[in-house]
């Protein structure tokens, strides 16, 4: 900056003239209106109102100017930079709706576009129909038992009544577990029954006892529309004092009577099981010709093979010689147990023709029976 002068004549200071404070204002105006973004404005704008613009430079002489001259060369820059001023804001809203309108296009959402597109599991019927079984037992006051899959021989058969030479021991229905060092003689199977729940839970805990357990069983069938190597029972046990097959009988009503409904009648067929005595078998209604095909040629039913009854499984009253292998005094106390086939009862729920549907694990089975919880 110049020092103060008293002889400073305005004309003389380069700066000040108008033509080149003009000059600096039309710079000003066409950089910033040739600028084509908010940062190309931003530079613009350092250039030609920063400290070191001619405009700004121009305004510190007017310090050193004669107090007569001052007014004068401040208004000339005053209104110069006015000027300025207002082409760049006006420039600057410009280029700042322009860009809120880019973001909005850029950034938009498609609130048209499917927002569901992962596939979606589905529970597996068997899964649910095993959680209302229990639930329905739990109503009733009754525990959830389990056991293990791959169970001891003793437990699966022995205790259960069923000697060395009974039929079910044999290499045809029993997957026999080897031992680790490759010995046949583990004492293990896998489990062709969940009757050996009944045994564990005697032995865990003596009478009163209820309890209820649902789980897969394991024999050597070959899979086809009506049998599978690996299907599911749920099992039932009641000791107490003074149990008759007439409390088995009321449970099981009650049972189907939740899961099915009571349109379809049940039938009790004297059986025979080594765990139990007297022994039943309870079959259901057929769901499909309720009956209609017995003895009818002409209107035959592929689901029940014309029988007019389905099997469910089987029960009866606590063979003592089974309580008495489990601890269980059978003077004092009597039983009943039951072991029914999951899949029957689903077959007969949902009228699934074909057993290897529900192993699959294909989704288009499982997920018109959706997400009942
Ligand atoms: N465990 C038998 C089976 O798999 C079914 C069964 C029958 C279970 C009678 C029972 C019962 O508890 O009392 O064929």
């Amino acid at each position: 900056m110049s020092a103060p002068n008293k002889s400073y004549d305005p004309v003389e200071v380069e700066a000040l003239k108008p033509e080149e404070v003009e000059r600096a204002r039309d710079e000003a105006v066409a950089a910033f209106a040739a600028a084509t973004s908010l940062d190309e404005l931003k530079q613009a704008k350092v250039a030609h109102t920063g400290d070191r613009s001619a405009l700004s430079l121009a305004n510190r002489e007017i310090g050193a100017l004669p107090p007569h001259a001052k007014a004068a060369a401040g208004k000339l820059i005053g209104q110069a930079r006015g000027a300025v001023n207002q082409a760049l804001a006006k420039r600057q809203t410009e280029l700042e709706a322009e860009r809120d309108a880019r973001v909005l296009v850029e950034e938009a959402v498609d609130v048209t576009l499917p927002y569901d597109r992962a596939p979606r599991g589905a529970r597996h019927p068997l899964t649910t129909l095993a959680e209302r079984i229990e639930d329905t037992f739990v109503a009733m006051g009754y525990s959830i038992a389990s056991g293990p899959e791959v169970e001891a021989e003793w437990l699966n058969f022995d205790a259960l009544n069923l000697g060395p030479d009974h039929p079910a021991r044999s290499m045809q229905d029993t997957f026999f577990v080897a031992a680790a060092d490759g010995s046949p003689d583990s004492g293990l199977v896998m489990r062709t029954q969940t009757s050996p729940v009944q045994i564990r839970s005697m032995l865990e805990k003596q009478p009163p006892l209820y309890a209820v357990s649902v789980g897969r069983v394991y024999r050597t069938d070959e899979l086809d529309a009506t049998h599978t190597p690996v299907f599911r029972q749920v099992e039932g046990i009641a000791v107490d004092e003074g149990i008759t097959f007439g409390d088995l009988k009321g449970t099981i009503e009650l049972l189907v009577s939740k899961l099915i409904g009571d349109e379809l009648e049940l039938r009790w067929r004297p059986s025979y099981f080594p765990f139990t005595e007297p022994s039943a078998e309870v079959d259901l209604q057929c769901f499909v010709c309720r009956g209609a095909s017995v003895g009818n040629p002409d209107a035959p039913c592929r689901t029940c093979s014309s029988e007019g009854w389905i099997e469910l499984g089987g029960c009866g009253v606590v063979n003592p010689r089974v309580l008495v292998a489990s601890g269980v005094d059978p003077e004092r106390y009597s039983g009943f147990a039951f072991g029914l086939g999951l899949e029957r009862i689903l077959m007969n729920r949902h009228n699934v023709a074909d057993m290897r549907d529900m192993v699959e694990g294909d989704v288009r089975f499982t997920l018109p029976f959706g997400m009942e919880i």
